[in-house]
């Protein structure tokens, strides 16, 4: 089989078959075919697309090509849940805790934030002394221990999809439905689960900016999900504001730990609930989601959720203290005001810019070395649809450094839209699939 072949076969439209999709994976994995013929490739792929027996096979062939992690140590029904990622998204610090106080086992990869988004292992890191550092070896013992536990991604993890997102990255192909689909799921995979919750976000904020783009990216993953014989369930959630009202490592946490108290923001509580509700039906722990969602209202009522978090951040070598004293979590040093201009309501808030605000007052990382300031970010007061006079607060922002404060307001401002009239609020739950 030659490099060459497969391409010329891709850019003139031709389906490739699972020999030569393993046959390129393999090698370019290994070394053996150089970047300008992979590259060549993707953009054929970028132009001709791939059918539904393509994408499978080659979400399998990067699923394969590293570790597999082996959750059968693990009793009962494994299920992941995965978020295409946004801004203000601490869904898996309340949701993964009230899942597990439920009976599902929770075995979780996540990774640190890049960009304007965040990442959920550098929110766990606000509890002192947290670390997903662990070996495999204990994170399986403190899923059977505990019934929860959140480890970094091995380097080892589907290393073709860590080669092939970096190249098109910079080659101009990222944007193909098959590509992204199939990048996503074969981490997934990988990763072990037998059953996959994914949270497809939608918006001004998300990876997917249109309901129709996020809608064909679930209904895509769904499909290469249950050809791998993982049962998938897709939400495509709202992501045009952030979410909840924290954005910012400890600030989320924070928030995270009030919805365990039964105090979270409406929006957040109802994406919990609904995630939940799928992944405890997936588990095989409730028939439907009335059932699923009076079980996860239990375990927030009774304390058992927040007691699960309190649980697994002192298996994994943090201060449990803090989740029930969040005094206890990194804290800014400035805490500023944002007052509205204007007499209205607020229309719009361009949601990525709010990340980038984050990232401006050090919150994020701009490149994978980038060092990160736990305490800061910005806590927002009214969301879209709500009605503000001149001089109201609308955030609060929270800084180290005068400077990047300064900045990240300027540009925290120029992201909401007002207007006279009152708009639609926009539901968080879009669809299931
Ligand atoms: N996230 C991924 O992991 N892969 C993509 O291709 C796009 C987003």
């Amino acid at each position: 089989m030659r490099m060459y072949d497969i391409i010329m076969k891709k850019r003139n439209g031709e389906a490739l078959s699972k020999p030569e999709i393993d046959f390129f994976i393999d090698g370019y994995t290994k070394g053996e075919i150089p970047d300008y013929q992979v590259s060549a490739l993707m953009m054929a792929i970028y132009f001709q697309g791939m059918n539904e027996e393509e994408t499978l096979a080659l979400t399998l062939a990067m699923a394969n090509s590293g570790d597999m992690l082996n959750l059968s140590a693990l009793e009962g029904i494994k299920v992941d849940k995965h978020s295409t990622g946004g801004v203000g998204d601490k869904t898996t610090l309340a949701l993964t805790p009230m899942v597990a106080a439920c009976g599902i086992p929770i075995a979780k990869m996540s990774g640190r934030g890049l960009g304007h988004t965040g990442g959920t292992i550098d929110k766990l890191e606000s509890f002192p002394g947290f670390s997903t550092g662990i070996s495999t070896q204990t994170f399986i013992d403190n899923v059977n221990r505990i019934g929860i536990a959140v480890m970094g991604q091995t380097a080892d993890l589907a290393p073709a999809d860590k080669k092939l997102y970096a190249l098109r990255d910079v080659t101009a192909t990222v944007d193909n439905m098959s590509l992204i689909a199939s990048s996503i799921m074969s981490k997934k995979l990988a990763a072990g689960a037998d059953a996959i919750v994914l949270d497809v976000k939608t918006g001004s904020g998300a990876f997917m900016k249109t309901e129709a783009d996020s809608v064909a990216l679930a209904k895509e993953m769904t499909k290469i999900g249950r050809n791998a014989g993982r049962n998938t369930i897709a939400v495509v959630s709202d992501m045009d504001q952030p979410l909840g009202f924290a954005v910012g490592n400890a600030l989320e946490v924070e928030e995270a730990i009030a919805t365990l108290k039964g105090q979270g923001p409406e929006d957040f509580v109802e994406l919990c609930l609904t995630l939940g509700s799928q992944m405890l039906i997936a588990g095989g722990k409730a028939k439907n989601a009335e059932e699923a969602r009076e079980m996860l209202m239990k375990v927030l009522a009774t304390g058992e959720a927040l007691d699960k978090l309190a649980e697994f951040v002192e298996a994994q070598g943090g201060k449990k203290e803090a989740v029930y004293d969040t005094d206890l979590l990194p804290k800014a040093s400035i805490v500023e005001p944002v007052y509205s201009p204007v007499n209205g309501y607020i229309e719009h808030i361009e949601c990525d810019e709010v990340g980038i605000c984050s990232l401006i007052l050090g919150g994020g990382r701009e490149t994978k070395e980038s060092n990160i300031d736990l305490s800061v970010g910005i806590v927002l007061t009214k969301k879209v649809g709500d009605k503000v006079e001149k001089g109201d607060v609308i955030a609060y922002i929270h800084a180290n450094d005068d400077i990047k404060l300064v900045n990240a307001k300027e540009r925290f401002l120029k992201a909401y839209t007002f207007s006279e009239k009152q708009p639609k609020k926009s539901k968080i739950i879009k669809h299931i699939l």
